[in-house]
């Protein structure tokens, strides 16, 4: 920092240039985020409460009373109006929030019990790594069966006296996938051990596909074992980033992770960060209500014709896809060229796709901002890589 300030112009300009820098969802060559263009109203909403601070909420309490709702609606959504929780900073946020309840949940019924453990599916996003890392748990990784769903006798295989949590998956990262959730529930409740969804990914499109007629696996609060669910407004729910939400069945839960806050207008605060903007709250909030379930309905069924439309597209064009896509993400390999070869060449046109690990494949998400014709682009890239290497 210089010790007199610059103009504003100077500085403006100066923010612009970097701005050209980054790319954008808008051009709809970001292939590999699940994060995507912000909705307006949800921008807006987010503007208009940046003041707003969640850690201290007694002197915002309309934001608190929003906060409020939207745990409420989200849970309605879920199968269960009466959960508890909060808007946080995203799925990771959520997921070591849930990690930490079931820890402390398990630590408070067996206080002598060392080299607690937690068992997630290989397919877990690597923010159970983190959370088994700061929670000192120990992290045991169940098979994945032939569609790449956890095998759930390697789940039961892995789970003893010392699990403190189970964690199912409604929309892996990679590809997509739904575990057999109202099983793994059957088998939380009768070894005894916490549930926790991760649907990040699948929340904001589950229910609304189940709504029109497509048969997906139920995972929510329906189901007698499930304790806590991961849902995040900043993916499929077009939200700005930061905007993650976690919602507990019980309020023991979120009541086992809170801590004194001696110098605040609330006695106990629950979530990792302290200031916590309201700002990611008041854009769900908006959302929620602008968009309402058919709004929601037609953002989910969009991608999914999109999605079919890629992979007809990608068996068309001569490429191998790893497995049927469940949501929107398509994953695909060629016999040809290597999946870093195709990565790189379509690197080369611009896009910017993303490589699954198991299985290695290229992985595009297909998010509310990738349209028909950027699938059309794509497949041509794709089409004219194999070509040019069945000529080099
Ligand atoms: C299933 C799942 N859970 C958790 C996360 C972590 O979310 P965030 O990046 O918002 O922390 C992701 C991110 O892609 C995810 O796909």
């Amino acid at each position: 920092m210089e010790d007199k300030g610059r103009s504003e112009t100077e500085i403006f300009d100066e923010l612009h240039q970097f701005k050209t820098r980054d790319m954008t969802h808008r051009s709809g060559k970001i292939l590999g985020s699940m994060c995507t263009c912000p909705h307006p109203i949800g921008l807006n909403a987010f503007k208009m409460f940046l003041e707003s601070n969640l850690g201290d909420p007694g002197l915002f309490k309309g934001t608190q009373a929003m906060e409020d709702e939207v745990i409420s609606s989200l849970g309605e959504l879920l199968g269960e109006r009466d959960v508890y929780g909060h808007i946080i900073t995203g799925g990771t946020e959520a997921n070591i929030m849930a990690m930490r309840a079931a820890r402390n949940t398990f630590k408070h019924n067996y206080p002598d019990c060392e080299d607690v453990n937690i068992v997630v599916p290989k397919s877990a996003h690597f923010s159970f790594k983190k959370a088994a890392d700061m929670l000192c748990l120990d992290l045991l990784e169940a098979e994945l069966d032939e569609n790449y769903r956890v095998d759930i006798n390697s789940l039961d295989e892995l789970i003893n006296e010392n699990t403190a949590a189970v964690v199912a998956i409604a929309g892996t990262t990679e590809l997509g996938k739904i575990d057999p959730v109202e099983k793994i529930s059957e088998l939380c409740l009768k070894r005894g051990v916490y549930l926790h969804v991760d649907a990040a990914f699948g929340g904001y499109s589950i229910p609304f596909l189940n709504e029109m007629g497509y048969d997906l696996p139920n995972f929510d609060f329906s189901l007698p074992g499930v304790c806590s669910i991961t849902i995040d407004p900043h993916k499929m729910g077009l939200a700005p980033i930061p905007t993650g939400g976690i919602l507990f069945r019980k309020k023991t839960f979120l009541e086992s992770i809170s801590i004194e806050t001696p110098y605040l207008t609330e006695d106990r605060q629950s979530t990792i960060v302290g200031t916590r903007t309201g700002a990611s709250t008041a854009a769900t909030w908006a959302l929620m209500n602008y968009l309402g379930k058919e709004g929601y309905r037609k953002v989910s069924k969009e991608c999914m014709e999109i999605t079919e439309l890629l992979h007809r597209g990608v068996v068309e064009a001569g490429f191998n896809p790893v497995t049927e896509p469940e949501l929107n993400i398509v994953a695909f390999t060629s016999d040809e060229m290597t999946v870093d070869e195709i990565a790189d060449g379509l690197e080369r046109s611009g896009w910017a796709v993303s490589i699954s690990s198991y299985p290695r494949a290229i992985r595009i998400i297909v998010m509310p901002h990738v349209k028909e014709e950027h699938v059309e682009l794509l497949l041509d890239d794709l089409r004219e890589l194999r070509s040019l290497h069945s000529k080099e």
